[in-house]
């Protein structure tokens, strides 16, 4: 791997986007780099991924605008088409997935982020969709996952007018769930994620597939979608013991992912 840094801290994955020299921005290799490096996670080792950015400037300043600079509309649709199926690979990873903002998260580097479960920024982190300004739209999914997630008003005011929010305004309108000092942020996002690892494995990956399946479904099917979740845990020893310690008054052995 060229642009990928991949670390494992016991049962946490930890991936580092390092182009540094071009603020982290992605082209067709650290694209393909990201998908590979998805695929070739244990998951049933690893319990929860952190993925940021090299440097202290940038999470990523977008997709790599001076490979997008000549393409064809033929090109264009080929290119989206490799962003969607990488962040779709990350945002249907059955392992919850969190980002931590450490900078720059402009165009495909806010939809990358947007792609992950959670995200932390530093106080230094910037969130945009800058793609107007450069006479395109967001290409990487973020027409369709910043509604989603901070609500339709928000999102188009930050697509129409290309114009960058800090962290504390990314707290506000719910596009992070945390700001911290830059110095602490990979700190508090292997803390977050550890936490997310004590709990009982099959339960945490059911609860982020009715999350994602349920927001594509009507009400009714995101419902037998949870219904179906809810009861395929009960097949699990985990939740036997779990429950079991509960009735008993005692504490909750470590969960076994069985
Ligand atoms: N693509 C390619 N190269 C990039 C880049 C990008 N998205 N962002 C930064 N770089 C490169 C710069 O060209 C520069 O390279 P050189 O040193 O070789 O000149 C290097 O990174 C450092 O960047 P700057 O000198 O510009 O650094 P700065 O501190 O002055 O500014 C910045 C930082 C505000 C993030 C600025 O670099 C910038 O505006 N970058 C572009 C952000 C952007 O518009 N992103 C959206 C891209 S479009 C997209 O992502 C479409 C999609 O949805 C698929």
């Amino acid at each position: 791997m060229q642009y990928i840094k991949y670390e494992r801290q016991e049962n946490i994955a930890i991936i580092i986007i390092d182009r540094q020299e071009a603020l982290n921005a992605l082209n067709i290799q650290v694209l393909e780099e990201l998908r590979e490096t998805f695929a070739a996670i244990d998951t049933a080792v690893v319990r929860c991924v952190v993925i940021s950015g090299a440097g202290g400037k940038a999470f990523v300043a977008g997709a790599d605008i001076a490979e997008m600079s000549n393409m064809s509309q033929e090109e264009a649709v080929a290119y989206a088409r490799k962003g969607h199926e990488v962040f779709c690979a990350i945002e249907n990873f059955p392992l919850p997935v969190i980002a931590a903002v450490n900078g720059y998260a402009l165009g495909g580097g806010c939809e990358l982020s947007l792609a992950c479960d959670l995200r932390l920024a530093a106080e230094n982190a910037v969130f945009g969709q800058p793609e107007a300004g450069l006479g395109i739209t967001p290409g990487f999914g973020g027409t369709q996952r910043l509604p989603r997630i901070i609500g339709v008003t928000k999102a188009k005011e930050l697509l129409y007018t290309a114009n960058r929010i800090n962290a504390q305004e990314a707290l506000v309108c719910g596009l992070v769930n945390a700001v911290y000092p830059q110095d602490e942020l990979m700190e508090q996002a292997v803390k977050l994620a550890k936490k997310i690892a004590t709990n009982a494995p099959i339960a945490v990956q059911a609860a982020k597939k009715a999350v994602n399946d349920g927001l594509a479904a009507d009400m009714d099917a995101a419902l037998a979608i949870e219904t179906k979740l809810f009861a395929a845990c009960f097949a699990s020893l985990d939740q036997k013991n779990a429950m079991r310690a509960f009735v008993e008054k005692r504490p909750v052995d470590p969960f076994l992912n069985k």
